[in-house]
């Protein structure tokens, strides 16, 4: 598991309850209040969208909410931040294609 349970100077962190997920369709676990993109490290999940031109693949890099490669379609709102994005219970996470500007099918304003 990709993820650190007790930090050398940070210390132990508290982690939420253990909640169930969808990714492109398939469910997965990760803890409530964590980014998403560190549920889906933990889970091995690397590639969170592909560039537009190039379909080449984008995942964490910076990890602070600046360079846009780990934006995903969450809950059916694209270009969501997943590294500053905090997992809930429920939620429909897919791998984003190019840059969707326009908000995809099925989303509820949420
Ligand atoms: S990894 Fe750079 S914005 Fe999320």
């Amino acid at each position: 598991m990709a993820r650190i349970e007790n930090h050398p100077i940070l210390g132990k962190f508290r982690k939420g309850r253990k909640v169930r997920f969808y990714l492109d369709g398939n469910a997965m676990e990760g803890f409530e209040g964590e980014p998403i993109a560190a549920a889906l490290k933990a889970a091995g999940v690397i590639v969170h969208r592909y560039t537009q031109k190039r379909h080449e693949p984008r995942g964490i890099f910076c990890a602070i909410g600046r360079c846009t490669d780990c934006v995903m379609v969450v809950d059916g709102v694209p270009n969501v931040r997943t590294c500053m994005t905090p997992l809930a219970e429920g939620m429909n996470v897919q791998t984003q294609y190019g840059v969707l500007a326009k908000k995809a099918e099925g989303w509820t304003g949420r």
